[in-house]
């Protein structure tokens, strides 16, 4: 019997197969490790280089799959620690886990005083039928009860904060707060991920905060290029499809090997690609000037929410440079048009601060954007594509040797 194959191999989501999933051997045997050895783990990697689809693939690990009672809390947006319970709760409710627990019967006495309110013709105009529980507002569960039910299981726990820096955005000490609960806990494992290397570099790093020296770190990295390459012309193979080495190559380096921006072009070379034809370095192109039209309204929209136009400058130039150095010299002020040196340092605060996180500061007076693609379609509308298509792989060798020179981050 042939095995029965997904349209694409090359996956958007998280939730990916592991003969669909890339590399990372290392890092998952080392958070299997780890977690298996009684350690909470922070793991940290700038914007889309895959944390949480590698947290998704150590849970279905056979040291952690059914060994382990999983939990995979995303507070992404969360403002407040009532924001963080409901997205606890919600997963919690989600789990396979939550059924076998007492909370379970508390979720059902509530679930019968559910109401269901169905449309009355308001003025304003057909009001939806909503379903809520009768305090729809406030969470069911303390984050307390929560936990307990891990702890009081017979199999240990283990539970992920995704996107763990946003606690430090709450009016609460929540910090303060989860430090003294998981503190006493002996039969439950945490990982705390973010993107925010600044952010939980304090959180886990300053000895005067509440998680100093209370997990091991993990940096992820992009994947090695010799893996991703191994991986693309398997998967375009096992579809009776092929792709040169130059083309992978070309992609890895035009993405400056971010998971996302890869995974994203592949899956539109390998859609275009002809069952024995070879995909090659234009029909990367032609994907990537796809993906990017693709992105209009969304990269419109970013860019109409950036309302002065001293910042717009800054990040065009930011963008043009692709790593970004000397921004306050008069020659770079000159050629991009911009203002002087304050309001350039000013506009890289406003493009680099948490709300905005457009940018990012690779080493000293060093930058570049955030997202990969936003550059590549700032370019793209700019009509200078060309430019960027040239020579990726010098770009990458640039970003990545600023990047070496920042400080090692002390173990705790
Ligand atoms: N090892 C892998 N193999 C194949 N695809 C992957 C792998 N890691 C990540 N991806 C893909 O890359 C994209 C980004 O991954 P993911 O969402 O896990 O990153 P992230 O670091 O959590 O991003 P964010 O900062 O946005 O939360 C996803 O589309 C995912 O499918
Ligand atoms: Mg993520």
């Amino acid at each position: 019997m042939t095995e029965k194959l997904p349209l694409n191999p090359f996956y958007s989501g998280i939730d990916i197969p592991d003969r669909f999933f890339c590399d990372r051997k290392a890092e998952t045997a080392e958070i299997v490790k780890l977690i298996t050895n009684g350690n909470n783990i922070v793991l940290k990697a700038p914007r889309r280089i895959g944390k949480s689809s590698l947290i998704k693939h150590v849970f279905s690990q056979n040291a952690i799959n059914n060994k382990y009672n999983t939990l995979y809390v995303d507070i992404f947006g969360t403002r407040c620690s009532a924001d963080f319970q409901i997205e606890l709760q919600n997963a919690f409710m989600a789990s396979s886990f939550a059924k076998s627990t007492k909370l379970f019967k508390k979720i059902m006495a509530y679930a019968k005083n559910a109401r269901v309110e169905l449309g009355a013709i308001e003025q304003s105009g057909i009001k939806l039928p909503s379903i809520g529980f009768n305090d729809p507002t406030g969470p069911i569960f303390t984050i307390s009860e929560v936990f307990d039910a891990y702890e009081q299981a017979d199999k240990p726990g283990l539970i992920v904060f995704d996107e763990f820096q946003q606690i430090q955005d709450y009016p609460e000490r929540m910090a303060a707060i989860l430090r003294g609960l998981i503190q006493q806990m002996n039969n439950t494992r945490f990982i705390f991920c973010g993107s925010s290397r600044h952010m939980l570099n304090t959180m886990f790093l300053q000895h005067n905060q509440p998680f100093y020296k209370s997990a091991s770190t993990i940096d992820l990295d992009i994947i090695s290029l010799p893996s991703y390459q191994e991986f693309v012309s398997t998967n375009f193979s096992i579809y009776g499809k092929k792709i040169s080495n130059e083309a992978i190559e070309f992609t890895y380096y035009l993405m400056s090997g971010n998971t996302f921006g890869m995974q994203e072009v592949m899956k539109l070379a390998f859609m275009n690609a002809e069952p024995g034809a070879l995909t090659e370095k234009k029909d990367i192109i032609c994907a990537l000037k796809e993906l990017l039209t693709s992105k209009d309204a969304e990269y419109r929209d970013l860019l109409n929410r950036i309302t002065s136009i001293k910042d717009r400058n800054t990040l065009f130039c930011i963008a043009a440079m692709g790593v970004a150095t000397s921004l306050t010299s008069s020659g770079v002020m000159k050629k991009y048009n911009l203002d002087n040196a304050s309001s350039v340092q000013h506009s890289l605060a406003n493009l680099g601060a948490e709300k905005m996180n457009l940018i990012q500061l690779l080493s000293k007076g060093t930058y570049t954007l955030q997202d990969r693609l936003f550059e590549l379609w700032i370019a793209y509308r700019g009509n200078y594509l060309d430019m960027k298509l040239y020579n990726p792989k010098e770009r990458f060798e640039k970003e990545r040797s600023e990047l070496s020179s920042l400080p090692p981050i002390p173990k705790p």
